[in-house]
C-alpha cells in the first residue's frame, strides 16, 4: 500500500580510491536513467539505503493488510466485499515483490521477516492507527492509498532495476484501491445523515496521519541528498506532500466534506493549497513505536509467521521431493 519516506541512507558515500572508478562509471549509468541491475557493482551505501527502504515498503504492505482485514467479514454487501478481499490480496503481493526485489541486493527473507518481528526494522506508521467504522475502509482507500501513489509513482523510475519494475505493477493496483475508497466515500457522502457523519468522522482522523505519511518535513529530514543523487528519489517529501494536498482538497470538498484544519486555505498567488502545522510529536510518538494499535500489529504478525511455519515447512519438503524425483527420473532417462 504505501512506503513511508522515513528512509534514510547510510550517513556516507565514501568509496575506497580503487573503486573510483567504479563508483564513476555506476552514477553515469545511474545519470543517463539506464537501471542498475543486481549483477553491476554500486556503492555499499547505495544497497543499504535500497534494502532498507525496499524491505520497510515490504513490511509496510503486509502490516496495512490488518487495518483493513479486519472489516473483511463485516463489509455491507458483496460488492463491497469482494472489492475489499481483492484489494487486501493485492497487498500481499506487493509485499511479494517487494521482499523478492529485497532479496535481489543479497539479504535474506528470513532475515528481513526477522528484522521486522524483533522490531529492528520499521513500516508505515499509519497502519497503527485503529479501523473503528466501515466509512474508514473508504478513507484508507482515498487517502492512504491516494498517498501512497503520489509517493511511489516516482520509484517506478528508481535507478534499481528490481525495484522500480515492482513499483509499475504495484502502482496500476493501488490506483484501484484509490478509486475504491473514494467510491466508498462518495456513496456514504450522498447516503443518510448518519452516513455522511461517518465519512467526515473517518476523514477528521484519517487526514493527520496521511499527511505523516510522507515523512519529516524537509528541514528535518537529513541525508536526502543521496537519494536523489542516485536516483532513489526524485521529490521531497514536503514536495509529495504539497502536491497530495493539492489533488486531494479539492475532492473532499466535491464531496461535501471539510477537512480538519482551520488554517487550510487556497493560495491563488502560489496556486497551492496551505495547510497547517503537523503534530511531529505525534509522528515520532507513532513511529516509536507508541500509536494506538503498534503493539497489537506486532502481535498478530507474530502469530500469523508462528502459524504459517508449518505451511513453509510443508512447501519445502515437497519443493525437495519434487526436486529428487526429476532427477531420479533424469538419471533414469539417460
Ligand atoms: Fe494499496
Ligand atoms: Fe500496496
Amino acid at each position: 500500500m504505501y512506503t513511508q519516506a522515513l528512509n534514510v541512507p547510510e550517513s556516507g558515500t565514501a568509496v575506497d580510491a580503487g573503486d573510483a572508478d567504479k563508483a564513476a562509471r555506476f552514477q553515469a549509468i545511474v545519470d543517463r536513467e539506464d537501471k542498475v541491475e543486481p549483477n553491476d557493482w554500486m556503492p555499499e551505501s547505495y544497497r543499504r539505503t535500497l534494502v532498507r527502504q525496499i524491505s520497510q515498503h515490504a513490511h509496510s504492505e503486509i502490516i496495512g493488510m490488518q487495518p483493513e482485514g479486519n472489516w473483511i467479514t463485516r463489509a455491507p454487501s458483496l460488492k463491497r466485499k469482494a472489492a475489499l478481499l481483492a484489494k487486501v490480496q493485492d497487498e500481499a503481493g506487493h509485499g511479494l515483490y517487494l521482499y523478492a526485489a529485497a532479496e535481489t541486493l543479497g539479504v535474506s527473507r528470513e532475515e528481513l521477516y526477522e528484522q521486522l518481528l524483533s522490531g529492528k526494522a520499521k513500516y508505515s506508521s499509519i497502519f497503527n492507527y485503529p479501523t473503528l467504522t466501515w466509512a474508514d475502509i473508504g478513507a484508507i482507500g482515498w487517502l492512504v492509498d491516494g498517498a501512497a501513489i503520489m509517493n511511489q509513482i516516482p520509484l517506478c523510475r528508481c535507478s534499481y532495476g528490481p525495484y522500480a519494475r515492482a513499483m509499475i505493477r504495484i502502482c496500476k493496483e493501488e490506483s484501484f484501491h484509490q478509486r475504491q475508497g473514494y467510491e466508498i466515500m462518495a456513496t456514504l457522502c450522498g447516503g443518510s445523515v448518519k452516513q455522511r457523519e461517518m465519512a467526515q468522522d473517518a476523514l477528521n482522523r484519517w487526514w493527520w496521519p496521511s499527511l505523516m505519511m510522507f515523512g519529516p518535513s524537509d528541514k528535518d529530514s537529513l541525508h536526502s541528498s543521496d537519494t536523489m543523487r542516485w536516483k532513489i528519489k526524485r521529490f521531497s517529501n514536503d514536495d509529495l506532500r504539497q502536491r497530495f494536498v493539492d489533488a486531494t482538497v479539492p475532492q473532499g470538498r466535491h464531496l461535501g466534506l471539510t477537512f480538519p484544519d482551520p488554517e487550510l486555505r487556497f493560495d491563488e498567488q502560489a496556486g497551492h493549497w496551505q495547510f497547517g502545522e503537523i503534530d511531529w510529536a505525534e509522528f515520532k510518538r507513532v513511529l516509536s513505536g507508541d500509536g494506538p494499535c503498534n503493539r497489537q500489529r506486532m502481535q498478530v504478525r507474530r502469530e500469523l509467521e508462528a502459524d504459517g511455519a508449518w505451511v513453509r515447512e510443508a512447501a519445502l519438503v515437497y519443493a525437495r521431493k519434487q526436486t529428487e524425483r526429476n532427477s531420479a527420473a533424469k538419471i533414469a532417462a539417460e
